[in-house]
Formats: structure tokens, C-alpha cells, sequence
């Protein structure tokens, strides 16, 4: 019986060192010595675009008529503001009326296109009424930009609802896509004949974590099931938008994407094979559910810890993306905590951290981000990428870095046809507030002061460097 006991053991053992060791073969995390890098030694094509990112509620100021309006006054179950230090977006850094200044900043940049997200709820501040001064607005904006050569790239959905579309159960409710699509139709309809690159959605999966499943973003639910049929409808959304985008008479060249947040995963401890699962999961949950989507047109959400997974098919996904965007900040370590699956993600060890908790300073990523997407074989534009780095710190090699991943990546063949560095200004970072600090440039809230950080000449440099080629 006791050899009997030892030898299962010993079998048992062996297996799982086995499955260990195979995992461990089979994962690689593209990295660079950095010390020993020239990181001077890059290139990039003559028509790359070369830009900076914002959204509308993180800049523009002004919005009284949104979900981040009426989350910014809300309470966590425990009496605490729902945003860090009781800030409220307010007037932003006033980007609505600054623009001009700030295209300015652009070309000082060197810069040649500019990615933005237009305030649903403030071009439809009641269900399909729209706001003739707000589309004006954008109006003049996409003019003065094309006026500087820079070529605007819009993002339709950017984490901001109207809060009538929130309380009439947003994408929670198939039959409230609709809106959506209506509000799509006025802006391609009115911006087509100059605007060519179009996103729908940036991150759903930021998006259905943030608000429905962890609760941070509104409408702060906490319902795995919610989030996976959340995810569903936007995808549907973003499949209809792009149809109709194609099928509008003065839209028929656009180019239509949707944006993905890639974050790379990987167990917190290499020889604990529970951390190897929840790394599994949480690649599966957060890149391949939409990932998936798109190549196959399989739809299926695990409901974690134990529910029954949602699924839908629908082949026209495959066929609703001209480009994908990549935004890429860091990579993330799981140590499974089933219970809590929010808790299981930390930062990994040894590296440094940005302000931006949990995330860790590691450009490298980029490139396993790019490649995790390329095969969706349509041109791939990094749509963010950036640093909360408030002291100026890193945000410089930062640039360096994963400019020269980029540039890496062109090299072996993938098809990267932009950049947009997040963000142009600091701005309003959601839940965190003003606290992290973004920008390329730093901008003084009482004043609306901006200045070009050290770091950020960085990016301008290579911008210049580039932008200029004959
Ligand atoms: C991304 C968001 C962007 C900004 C950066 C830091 O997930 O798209 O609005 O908050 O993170």
C-alpha cells in the first residue's frame, strides 16, 4: 500500500513538473537588453502617422449631460467619493476652447494626425435630438485640423454615454444599439467627406471590466454575466456601425476600426500551475473574447468563477474591421484568487511601477501586442501609448523604447502604420482623477498652462526625425 501511495506520488509529480516545464517553454515574452540597445537604430515608413490621443470627457470640459458626470458625484458603499481625491472632470484642461492652442502643440511636435472622441452626449443631449452647436464644434475642429495637415482619426464611443442612455440600461439592452447607431450615422454623414479613419469603440474590454465588473467605471455594477452580455451588444453595435459607415454614400473609402486594450499576462509564480490557469483565464477574458470575435465570429464570454459561459455567432465579424488599434500600456502578473478575481492581477516583480498602480514600466510589450493582433491580417495603428509619470522619470526611454519596438516589429514584417502617444495633455485619468499625469505636456489646472515635459522631447524628436523624410 505505502509503495503504492509513493508511486502515484511519484507519477503525479512528475506529470505536473512536466506540464510545468512544457508551459514555461512555450511562453515568451519578447524583451530587450536595454543597456545595450541603440535605440537610435530604428525606421519607419514616410506615410506613417505620427500622432497624439485624447477623449472628450478626459479633456475638453464642460459635460453636465454624461455618466462620468453623474458617477463623478457618487459614493462608494463605504462613504468614499467614487473618484480619488473628490475630483471632478469640471473644466478639464478646456480643450473645447483651447483647441486652436493646442493644435498649435501638435505641430510642435511635429505631429501629422490627431485621435479624438466626440461627446455622444453632447451632440444628442436628449434621445435623438442633436445639438447643432456641438456639431459645429467638431466641425471646426476636423477644419482647423486638416488646415495644419494633421489627419484627425475619431473614436465614436470613449468610455462616455449620454446619462439618458445610461438610465434606459445602455448596452445592457440590445434594443438600445439603436442610439448609438443613430448618433453614428449624423457624425459620419456630416464629418465623411473629411475624415477618413473612424473608431467605434475604444477598449470594450476596459470598458465592460471597469463598469461591470470591478465597478469602478459607471454604471458600477459588479455582475460578471452583465459585463459578458454588455461586451456582446457593443460588439454588435460595432459591427452595425460598420456597415452603415460603409453603405453611407460619402463614406464608402472610410476606414473603419474597433480599438482593443492589450494587456500581456503571465503567472505570477512559473512553477505554481494554478497561476498558470488564471493566467489563462485572464488572457482569454480580456484579449481573445473580442480577439476570438473577430476572426472566427465566435462570441464566448466566461462567466466566471462558475456560471455558464455566454456564446453567439455571427460570421459579418470577421469582415467588420479596415484596421485594428492597439493601445498598450504594461503586463500584468496573475496570482489566482478565484474569489477575487480583480485581486489576482499585480504588478510584476523587479521592474519599476508607474503612478499608475500596478502598472510597471515595460515598453517591451508592445511588441508581443502587436503580434497577438496581426493576425486579424488587417493594418494595425497603435492607437495609445504612454506613462503616468508625473516626475519625468521614465516617460523619456519610455518613448525610446517602444518606439523602437515598433519599429522592430515593422522590420519583421508587421504592418503598423501609425502611432498616437496618450496623451497630448495630462487630463482627467476616470477613476484615478487628476492624479496620474500623461501628457507630453504638463498642464497647470489653475492656469491652463501648458509646457513641453523634458520627456516628452523624446517622442518629438523622432517625430521630426521622421515626419520630414522626402
Ligand atoms: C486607456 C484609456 C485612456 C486613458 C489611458 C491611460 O485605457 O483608453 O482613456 O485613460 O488608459
Amino acid at each position: 500500500m505505502r509503495n503504492l501511495l509513493v508511486k502515484v506520488f511519484f507519477y503525479a509529480a512528475s506529470v505536473y513538473f512536466l506540464l510545468i516545464f512544457f508551459l514555461n517553454i512555450g511562453f515568451q515574452n519578447t524583451e530587450w537588453d536595454w543597456k545595450n540597445t541603440n535605440t537610435y537604430d530604428i525606421f519607419f515608413p514616410k506615410e506613417f502617422l505620427w500622432g497624439t490621443a485624447t477623449a472628450a470627457h478626459q479633456v475638453e470640459g464642460g459635460h453636465t449631460n454624461n455618466n462620468w458626470y453623474w458617477w463623478e458625484s457618487q459614493k462608494k458603499e463605504n462613504g468614499e467619493p467614487r473618484i480619488l481625491n473628490n475630483d471632478v472632470s469640471g473644466i478639464a484642461v478646456d480643450h473645447w476652447n483651447r483647441y486652436p492652442e493646442d493644435i498649435q502643440l501638435m505641430k510642435d511636435l511635429g505631429t501629422n494626425s490627431y485621435r479624438f472622441s466626440l461627446s455622444w452626449s453632447k451632440i444628442m443631449p436628449k434621445p435623438l435630438v442633436f445639438d447643432s452647436l456641438s456639431l459645429e464644434h467638431y466641425s471646426d475642429l476636423i477644419d482647423s485640423l486638416l488646415a495644419h495637415d494633421i489627419e484627425p482619426m475619431i473614436t465614436l464611443h470613449h468610455f462616455e454615454e449620454p446619462l439618458w442612455f445610461m438610465k434606459m440600461g445602455g448596452f445592457e439592452k440590445e434594443e438600445n444599439i439603436p442610439y448609438f447607431l443613430e448618433f453614428s450615422k449624423k457624425v459620419i454623414l456630416l464629418y465623411a467627406d473629411r475624415v477618413s479613419y473612424w473608431t467605434t469603440f475604444n477598449e470594450p474590454n476596459v470598458f465592460i471590466n471597469e463598469g461591470y465588473f470591478s465597478g469602478y467605471f459607471p454604471p458600477g455594477k459588479k455582475d460578471a454575466r452583465i459585463a459578458g452580455i454588455v461586451l456582446k451588444n457593443i460588439l454588435k453595435a460595432h459591427i452595425s456601425t460598420y456597415e452603415l459607415a460603409h453603405k453611407l454614400n460619402n463614406a464608402a473609402s472610410l476606414k473603419v476600426g474597433l480599438v482593443m486594450s492589450i494587456f500581456l499576462f503571465e503567472p505570477a509564480n512559473y512553477l505554481n500551475i494554478i497561476d498558470w490557469l488564471g493566467t489563462y483565464l485572464a488572457n482569454d477574458g480580456f484579449n481573445e473574447t473580442i480577439l476570438r470575435f473577430l476572426k472566427t465570429g465566435n462570441y464566448r464570454y466566461l462567466v466566471l468563477p462558475f456560471g455558464r459561459p455566454i456564446k453567439y455567432t455571427d460570421l459579418n465579424a470577421t469582415k467588420s474591421f479596415d484596421f485594428i488599434g492597439v493601445n498598450y500600456y504594461s503586463h500584468l502578473a496573475v496570482k489566482m484568487n478565484l474569489l477575487d478575481p480583480i485581486e489576482s492581477l499585480q504588478p510584476v516583480k523587479d521592474e519599476e511601477l508607474t503612478e499608475m498602480k500596478r502598472y510597471t514600466v515595460f515598453p517591451d510589450g508592445l511588441y508581443d501586442a502587436i503580434k497577438m493582433t496581426s493576425d486579424l491580417n488587417v493594418p494595425i495603428y497603435i492607437t495609445e501609448n504612454g506613462i503616468g509619470d508625473s516626475k519625468d522619470i521614465y516617460r523619456g526611454n519610455f518613448i525610446n523604447r517602444s518606439l523602437y519596438a515598433v519599429s522592430e516589429a515593422i522590420k519583421d514584417g508587421y504592418d503598423i502604420r501609425g502611432y498616437y502617444y496618450w496623451s497630448l495633455l495630462d487630463n482627467f485619468e476616470w477613476s484615478l482623477g487628476y492624479s496620474q499625469k500623461f501628457g507630453l505636456y504638463e498642464v497647470d489646472l489653475k492656469t491652463q498652462e501648458r509646457s513641453l515635459r523634458k520627456g516628452s522631447k523624446q517622442y518629438q524628436n523622432t517625430v521630426l526625425r521622421f515626419s520630414q523624410q522626402n
